[in-house]
This record gives C-alpha cells, sequence and structure tokens, in this order.
C-alpha cells in the first residue's frame, strides 16, 4: 500500500457488487489538489421512483446470448418481458448475485457456470465480462458527458475485489475484464477494505464521525477495517507506518456473511410459511411480483434496529399473486390457516396476514440476522507486510524450448515432502515464456514468486543475459 501518486491522465474505478454495482473516477489533476475529489456515477433510478448510489448487479442477455441491460434496467425490463404474454421470459437470461460463485466454488476455473433465474447454465466469465462492459461503457458516457477529452487509452481502470478472495478469484476478475475490454495493462485490482482505508487516511477529520481523534492516522496507528457487503464481510486491521504508508497487520479474514445471508434467511421464511411449490410456481409464473418482493425487503431490512426496542412489528408488502396461489394450492386463505392451522402454531402470534402486507413481529425479523451476525467473529492471521516476501525457483530451459510449466501445490504442512501427502492441494501454475536463446545449450532461468501485493506477482530472471522476462501465474488451470 504504497503513497498514492497520480500517473494516470484519468482512473475510473468499477466496484462491482455481489447485491450492487457502481463506478468512481478521479482525474491526475483533480488528485494532486485533493485526493478524496472523485466522482461517481450519478444516481441509478428504477422504476416505481427507487433511487440508488449503486444499481444491482444483474445481466439481462437475450435469448441468442447477447446483452440486453445491466442493473435496475435489467430487473424492470426482465419484469416487462415476463408480464407480456407474446414473450416468453424463460427464453432470456437473467441472472443476480452470481458473484458469490467466485468465492464458494473450491476449484475455479475459466469453464465454471452460473446459473440464471430460471435454472439456464451460461459460462460465468461471459456473465462478468458483460456486467464490467456495461458499466465500462456507462463510466465512459458519463466522463464524455461532463466534456472531458479523453482518450480510452489514457484511462487506468481499477476493479475492486473483496480482500478475502482467492488469487484464483481475483485472476479470475482480471480476465473477465480484459475480455470485457480492459487492456491488460492498464488495470489495477484492488481490494475493497484497502480502498475504503486508503480513501478514509485522506478525509478530513470530522467527515470521519464523532469519535474520530486526530491520531486516527498517525505514524504507529492501528485500526480495523471490517467491510460488510451484500455477499462477503471483510475483516482486515492496517497499521500507519513511519512514512504514512499503510501495512496490513492482521487479514485478511472474513467469510461468506453478508447482507444476501439475511435475505435468504427471509425467503427460508416465506417459503416454509407458502410452501415450496407454491414459491415454485409464483417464481415460475409471476416473475415481475417475485422481483418486487426482493426490493420490498431490500427496503424493509434497512429499517431493522437490532438494538432498539422502539418497534414491535414490521409490514411487508407481499404480492397478491402469492395469497392466491397459497388459496388455489390449499382451498383456504393464509390468514385464515395463520388463525386455526396447527402448522403455523409457532408463528400465530408472531404474524398477521392482511389483504397485500404481512406484519411480523420485530424479533421473528431480528432472527433472519441472527446467523450471519454470528458468523461474524474475529479470524487472526500472521502479519504480511505488503510487497515483502520474494521467493526463487531455478529452472533449467532447453535450447528452443518455447514455454515453461511449473505446477504450485499449498500445504499447511510447513515442510511437505510430495504434492501428494494429505492436506496438499493444487494452486495452478507459472507459465514462463521461455525467450529465444542466443546459446545453443540452454540456460537456467530463475522464476521470482513476489508475495504481498494485491495480486500475486511472477517475473522470471534469465541468468546469463540478466534479462528479466515476462511471467504470469494461472489460477485457472484447473486439477
Ligand atoms: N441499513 C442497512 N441495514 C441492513 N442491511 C443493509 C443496509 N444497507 C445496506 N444493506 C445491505 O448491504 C448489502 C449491500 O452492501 P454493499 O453495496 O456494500 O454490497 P456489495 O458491494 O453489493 O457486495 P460485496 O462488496 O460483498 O460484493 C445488501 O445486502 C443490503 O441489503
Ligand atoms: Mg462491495
Amino acid at each position: 500500500m504504497a503513497e498514492l501518486q497520480s500517473e494516470h491522465v484519468l482512473v475510473v474505478a468499477i466496484d462491482f457488487g455481489t447485491t450492487y454495482s457502481g463506478y468512481a473516477f478521479s482525474s491526475g489533476v483533480e488528485f494532486e489538489k485533493d485526493p478524496t475529489k472523485i466522482s461517481s456515477n450519478k444516481p441509478w433510478i428504477a422504476s416505481q421512483g427507487l433511487v440508488s448510489h449503486k444499481t444491482p448487479t444483474c445481466v439481462l442477455l437475450n435469448p441468442d446470448g447477447t446483452f440486453k441491460n445491466f442493473g435496475y434496467q435489467a430487473e424492470d425490463k426482465y419484469n416487462e418481458i415476463a408480464a407480456d404474454d407474446s414473450q416468453d421470459h424463460s427464453q432470456f437470461y437473467f441472472f443476480r448475485r452470481f458473484k458469490m460463485v467466485l468465492h464458494t466454488r473450491a476449484h475455479l476455473n475459466r469453464e465454471v457456470t452460473v446459473e440464471d433465474e430460471t435454472g439456464k447454465s451460461m459460462k460465468a466469465i461471459d456473465v462478468f465480462a458483460h456486467g464490467i462492459r456495461f458499466l465500462k461503457n456507462h463510466a465512459l458516457e458519463t466522463i464524455n458527458i461532463q466534456g472531458l477529452q479523453i482518450d480510452e487509452m489514457d484511462i487506468h481502470w481499477v476493479i475492486t475485489v473483496p480482500a478475502i478472495w482467492s488469487d484464483g478469484a481475483k485472476q479470475f476478475m482480471r480476465e473477465a475484464a480484459q475480455k470485457a475490454g480492459v487492456e491488460e495493462n492498464n488495470l489495477s485490482i484492488a481490494l475493497e477494505p484497502e480502498a475504503a482505508s486508503v480513501y478514509c487516511k485522506y478525509l478530513p477529520i470530522h467527515q470521519l464521525g464523532q469519535d474520530a481523534s486526530g491520531g486516527c492516522f498517525l505514524p504507529g496507528a492501528k485500526y480495523m477495517v471490517i467491510d460488510l457487503g451484500g455477499g462477503t464481510a471483510d475483516i482486515t486491521v492496517h497499521k500507519v507506518e513511519g512514512d504514512g504508508s499503510l501495512c496490513e497487520v492482521h487479514g485478511p479474514s472474513g467469510g461468506a456473511w453478508g447482507g444476501t445471508k439475511v435475505d435468504q434467511a427471509f425467503m427460508r421464511f416465506v417459503t416454509e410459511i407458502f410452501g415450496e411449490d407454491v414459491m415454485r410456481d409464483f417464481k415460475k409464473n409471476n416473475m415481475e411480483d417475485a422481483i418486487d418482493l426482493h426490493r420490498e425487503f431490500e427496503l424493509r431490512k434497512r429499517s431493522v434496529k437490532m438494538d432498539s426496542g422502539e418497534t414491535t412489528s414490521m409490514a411487508i408488502k407481499i404480492p397478491v399473486a402469492l395469497y392466491e396461489l397459497y388459496e388455489d394450492k390449499h382451498g383456504k386463505r393464509l390468514r385464515d390457516d395463520m388463525k386455526n392451522s396447527p402448522k403455523f402454531k409457532s408463528y400465530r402470534d408472531k404474524i398477521t396476514c392482511t389483504a397485500d402486507k404481512m406484519k411480523i413481529n420485530i424479533d421473528l425479523m431480528k432472527t433472519f440476522f441472527k446467523r450471519p451476525l454470528e458468523d461474524l467473529y474475529m479470524q487472526v492471521g500472521q502479519p504480511t507486510k505488503v510487497g515483502q516476501s520474494i521467493t526463487s525457483l531455478p529452472l533449467s530451459v532447453r535450447a528452443g524450448q518455447q514455454q515453461a510449466r511449473v505446477r504450485i501445490f499449498a500445504s499447511k504442512n510447513s515442510c511437505p515432502c510430495f504434492v501428494t501427502d494429505e492436506g496438499c492441494s493444487y494452486l495452478g501454475e507459472i507459465l514462463v515464456d521461455v525467450p529465444e536463446m542466443e546459446f545453443d545449450e540452454g540456460g537456467t532461468i530463475e522464476v521470482q514468486m513476489t508475495f504481498g501485493g494485491t495480486e500475486l506477482h511472477v517475473e522470471a530472471l534469465e541468468k546469463k543475459s540478466k534479462q528479466m522476462y515476462k511471467s504470469r501465474f494461472d489460477f485457472l488451470s484447473g486439477n
């Protein structure tokens, strides 16, 4: 985490979130004057007048796989298609909340697929690329509208990722961005909590909140950054070094305990009440209402105060179609079953159903947050100095050999013997482009791996000529 310098005419950063996405940009000139002077996308507007700072990470593709819409526009368009009898929405691809696949998949490779809302699969890298391309083009349009005459090649792109992501996931995001038209050399991957930390460091004290004292960012100070996103919770401890730069002391640790876990708990609850078959029909035939229910919960969940006893219940708008489907299936209205049926005994005093609402006891609402909050514990890792740790590996190459390949395995054992040992797993491979050798007998290349930056950096040094050669680590090569 070196001190910031502006080497670029314009830096555009894309925050591709699990639930919401957006972008921000800063010109080199503005940055020199004030590093916190950052412009961001204009507020995004959904139908029904919903306005927000970021737009939902939703990708809508045509039946032939070409791009149609992103964000609120994608949600609204998909709703429109679902409501239009002349079109079959199940032919279209609608992806939402797919970012987590990069965190949860144990063996990530380029072939990993994601499922859309109706269960159709597509290669994840293409879905990510569609999303990034949309945000990139949107950012370029915004920049143009602002009258900044900037050549795309003068823009440095940044994509932020959760700190707890594996190197493979970071590489996946990098490759998706390249697929979306971002030049490899014009792209940096930044860690989300690190970006927040650096930003706060430059903020005037009064903007950091009433508890922030001037000592917050003085050399030697340590602080914890907790980034609670939609998909992940990221915990990192940073320390301010003597020269003002930041060093990561602990972490990153965390896990898949983001806000979407709360949504999942709510949807499990709704499924328990209405029944799986009703929910299946509801999602299949009332997509528009299903999306509205998600939006409704998104709004309501924000007013739940875990430590306040002021409110006793919360009313959530329930699509009439859902109540009707229940009645069709069971021959009785849910509100009557809620009062009389033994299956709802435990919910009877906690839920009241009205024509288009469900009044839910606040303690029941709080249980949706319970599990993710419990899971949010601290795991403290080994201190990592940024840019530190270089491991060298000698490699003999024959004359005429064009590429050298080194398979890398990881083990928790400090002295592993064989790659087949228990606890040893395949990480990926290093690919070194071997230069045309001027000598016939081949030579030795020293592969240097630098750990501690945002991404693993690999360089290859040809010992005789002392020349550095391009090399890369491939975490996505599968097993
Ligand atoms: N006031 C609030 N109370 C509870 N949850 C909230 C509140 N505001 C936002 N959220 C939840 O936070 C999540 C969105 O946070 P954020 O935009 O930081 O995540 P993201 O960038 O989409 O995800 P990630 O960074 O994990 O990929 C959503 O799940 C949203 O419902
Ligand atoms: Mg985020």
